[in-house]
């Protein structure tokens, strides 16, 4: 039996291509729509060489031309943009391509019949954490418009159940890291907001040091503690997620993290062993709106979708980077 056709909003993306990696190797067809603001055409066409619709979830004609182009029987939506810090200085922007184009899409999904949608959220819907591991149930009040936005579309896919019937699995992703273990893909932003890759750019002179942001924290070595999650393990949650909404036609959220923390100079120290290099550290005061410690509990989404990640381990996470940054920005 043929698998079903999933369109991917931002499949050319980190998460997004990794995925439909996965899901490639699982049978399934993927459509990719991305307007690659941030999204790698060439890594579509030599490793996922997979239909890509260069365009803007936001257009409905589009959107229109898709569904009726293609037998989509659900989405995977990662198209938005992801940076905190950019989000307070242009909440417009946010509110605008993560809010308003996924109501387009969601919108014409609807008129067209697709009913299940797996969507990328974020633990930054969290806020400040109330308690460690930070659970499903925790409250959600955001501290910024990235993340208001993405709590945003939570509460508008639980109406659209009650009201449409359209099924959703929504994941809270902690820190995506690591690349393909075979080196096929990797992470490639610019800017690059993200610690790991920082990093290991120190370790090949594209940057002279790495800051530690805060080193007075109420943490074993004074630094910030953070969720760091295989990108591979994140693409084989989503497979599982799908087939859960596929199979099930039910609608539910899941924390996707490592469930173990690591420090800023935990993480330093890790690319030190790995790469051999001594990078340069130096430090700085800490960053308003940091919290201390983020961890995400992940019992939830191993119980319910039997997920296991196969790649839990901080060196094992930055060694697969490693090999990717090292091919591709050297
Ligand atoms: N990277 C993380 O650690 C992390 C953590 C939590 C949540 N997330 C969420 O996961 C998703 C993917 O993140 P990522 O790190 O892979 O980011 P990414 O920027 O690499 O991928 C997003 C992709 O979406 C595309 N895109 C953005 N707006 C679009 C639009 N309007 N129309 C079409 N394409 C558009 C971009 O070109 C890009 O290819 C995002 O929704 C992000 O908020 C990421």
């Amino acid at each position: 039996m043929t698998k079903p056709t999933i369109l991917v909003t931002g499949g050319a993306g980190y998460i997004g291509s990794h995925t439909v990696l996965a899901l490639q190797e699982k049978g399934f067809q993927c459509v990719i729509l991305d307007n690659l603001t941030y999204g790698h055409q060439d890594l579509v066409e030599t490793v996922l060489k997979a239909p890509l619709i260069i365009g803007n979830i936001n257009d409905r004609q589009l959107l229109e031309k898709i569904f009726s182009q293609y037998p989509i029987s659900a989405i995977i939506h990662f198209a938005a943009y992801a940076y905190v810090g950019e989000s307070v200085k242009a909440p417009l922007k946010y509110y605008q391509n993560n809010l308003v184009s996924t109501l387009t899409l969601l919108e014409t999904a609807l008129a067209q019949g697709v009913q299940k949608i797996v969507f990328s959220s974020t633990c930054a819907t969290y806020g400040n954490p109330q308690s460690i591991p930070i659970l499903e149930s925790h409250p959600q009040n955001p501290i910024n418009p990235y993340g208001a936005s993405k709590l945003a579309i939570e509460r508008i896919l639980q109406d659209f159940d009650t009201a449409y019937g359209l099924k959703s699995v929504i994941f809270r992703y902690f820190n995506a890291a690591g690349a393909d273990p075979d080196g096929r893909l990797g992470e490639d932003h610019d800017p690059e907001p993200h610690l790991i890759p920082q990093v290991l750019y120190t370790a090949l002179g594209r940057q002279s040091q790495i800051n530690i942001f805060g080193t007075d924290y109420p943490t074993p070595d004074g630094a910030c503690i953070r969720d760091y999650i295989h990108v591979s393990d994140l693409a084989a949650a989503h497979v599982l997620g799908l087939e859960y909404l596929l199979r099930e036609n039910t609608s539910n959220i899941f924390n996707l993290g490592n469930g173990n923390g690591f420090s800023v100079k935990e993480i330093i120290d890790s690319a030190r062993r790995v790469t051999g290099q001594a990078i340069p550290t130096q430090e700085c005061p800490r960053r308003p709106g940091d919290p201390a410690i983020l961890v995400g509990g992940n019992q939830k989404a191993k119980e319910t979708l039997g997920w296991i990640p196969r790649y839990p381990d901080i060196d094992v996470i930055i060694s697969h980077a490693w090999q990717w940054h090292r091919r591709r920005h050297s």
